[in-house]
């Protein structure tokens, strides 16, 4: 399909659609970091939008500058060329997500080829029932039994660092270890998570790996990728089945690290879960697996990796959570606030005829609801694009659906807001906090890698994140 829509990777991330964002656009040039291109003036001296920004280069990698002249001269931007309207401002995309009843799930169809059929693409009462299907294994109690249980995983990967022998994961040399910190960690992690919560046995991790990546890279359509993710699916569900089988023989119990159960695995629940009388079928287990799978391991890696990039290049609030573990929460909320690793702008169509801030919005329209500039947005957070883990606006207590605000503090809008608020939200947050602080605990004086890590336009500067998250991160820290 041609290029027909910007946002490609954030929007393709939230909705599974491969939309092509085609070849970067060359009209628009790389400008230094907070610098927006000239794109133009109004007569009135309004800064102007040239739509072809969205599909280039520059909008990926230094997105904020132009989120702030959309956010102060565009609050509602109707992009003609590519077709949708983008939302930006804060209390703009907060009241548009809680209104489902016009700002309705994107069309049918877009993610359930390979993911199966799941909640993404539903709204109402059929949405919330989904959700609950499995809701009450990511939040509260059951987060506080699984704390020893991710505390070990944590532990585990750091451990396979010693015996690593592959130089792309780690190396040592006089008395100081590099490690790729998402080979090597961040991208195993949340996904070895995952698989405890669902309760998958030992034996299939090697292949969970596989059906994860290929199902991820699968979205979209008529490309090999996506043929290459059906297969995968369809693997997965072949597995499921027998497993299915035998945990509606023998369920399955996760335990603590003494050895007393705590509870069903995932898996187990699903197979006992009655619908209308009926019990879920292999595919709508299956389906549940590939959505947990698929919406917990990309984002909850990606907000590792942002958050220690950040931290790392201001190590004064590095220190600052070493001296108080209890700021990992703040640190979390603060990296997850600058740099969205998934989902930064929801795509919704409009049902009814609309009007916002003058512009009129017909029914059916695509509007892309932008929590990554909602996140930068200075009538909210002082100084919104500076990384600042002790700033006092920004709220990091209990997770909230309906997001906080209190005219003080508010809470970012990276896992949305609203009925369709993160369900992993708790348990990203759970484990992003405990696996990095077994980290920093396990890397004396860690720092960033300089000479390992990719640079800006200025061939000096260490490369921004934009809107896509590090893929990779380099350390290294002292062994003794
Ligand atoms: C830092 C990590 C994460 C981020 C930034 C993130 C972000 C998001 C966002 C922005 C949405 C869409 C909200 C909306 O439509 O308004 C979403 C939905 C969802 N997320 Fe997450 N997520 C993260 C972690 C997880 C984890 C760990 C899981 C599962 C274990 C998960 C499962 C889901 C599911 C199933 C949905 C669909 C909810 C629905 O449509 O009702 N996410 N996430």
């Amino acid at each position: 399909m041609e290029s027909i829509c910007p946002f490609a990777s954030t929007l393709a991330d939230a909705i599974g659609q491969e939309f092509g964002a085609g070849p970067p656009s060359g009209d628009i040039p790389l400008m230094p970091l907070g610098q927006a291109a000239d794109m133009g003036h109004a007569p009135d001296g309004t800064p102007l939008i040239d739509p072809r920004l969205f599909s280039s280069a520059e909008y990926n990698r230094n997105p904020y500058p132009y989120f702030r002249i959309l956010r102060d001269h565009y609050p509602v931007f109707h992009d003609e060329l590519h077709n949708c309207y983008y939302v930006t401002r804060f209390d703009d995309v907060k009241t548009c997500a809680n209104d489902e009843v016009v700002f309705n799930t994107v069309a049918k169809g877009a993610s359930n080829t390979v993911l199966g059929n799941t909640q993404l693409e539903l709204s109402g009462p059929e949405n919330r029932r989904r959700r609950n299907l499995y809701g009450q294994h990511l939040v509260g109690q059951a987060l506080k039994l699984r704390t020893p249980a991710i505390t070990r995983i944590a532990n585990e990967l750091i451990d396979s660092w010693d015996t690593a022998n592959d130089p792309t994961v780690c190396h040592d040399r006089n008395g100081v270890r590099s490690v790729a910190l998402g080979k090597g960690f961040a991208n195993q992690f949340p996904i070895r998570v995952v698989g405890y919560l669902l309760g998958l046995p030992d034996e299939a991790r090697g292949n969970f790996y596989f059906w994860y990546n290929a199902m991820m890279n699968g979205f979209g359509g008529a490309t090999e990728t996506h043929g290459l993710g059906l297969a995968a699916r369809q693997d997965l569900e072949d597995y499921v089945e027998e497993l299915v089988r035998v945990r509606r023989e023998r369920p399955h119990f996760l335990h603590d690290e003494a050895g007393n159960p705590i509870g069903k695995d995932i898996i187990t629940s699903l197979c006992d879960t009655r619908i209308d009388g009926d019990y879920l079928s292999t595919e709508e287990i299956t389906s549940n697996i590939a959505l947990l799978v698929g919406g917990g391991g990309e984002t909850t890696r990606g907000a590792i990796m942002n958050m220690w990039y950040l931290l790392l290049q201001h190590p004064a609030q590095l220190d600052a959570v070493r001296a108080d573990e209890s700021l990992w929460l703040a640190a979390f909320h603060e990296g997850l606030r600058c740099a969205i690793p998934a989902g930064g702008a929801q795509p919704k169509n409009t049902t009814y005829d609309i009007e916002m801030h003058g512009v009129k919005i017909p029914a059916g329209s695509l509007v892309l609801m932008v929590n990554h500039a909602a996140n930068r947005d200075d009538r909210v957070f002082r100084d919104a694009d500076s990384f600042n883990i002790l700033r006092d606006d920004l709220y990091s207590g209990k997770l909230l659906r309906s997001g906080y605000s209190d005219g003080r503090k508010s809470s970012h809008m990276s896992f949305g807001v609203g009925p369709h608020f993160c369900p992993g939200a708790w348990i990203s947050e759970q484990e992003a906090t405990l696996g990095s602080s077994v980290l920093l605990r396990r890397m004396k004086n860690v720092r960033i890698k300089h000479d390992a890590m990719p640079r800006d336009i200025d061939g000096v500067t260490l490369a921004p994140i934009g809107l896509v998250p590090m893929r990779e991160l380099w350390v290294e820290y002292d062994i003794d």
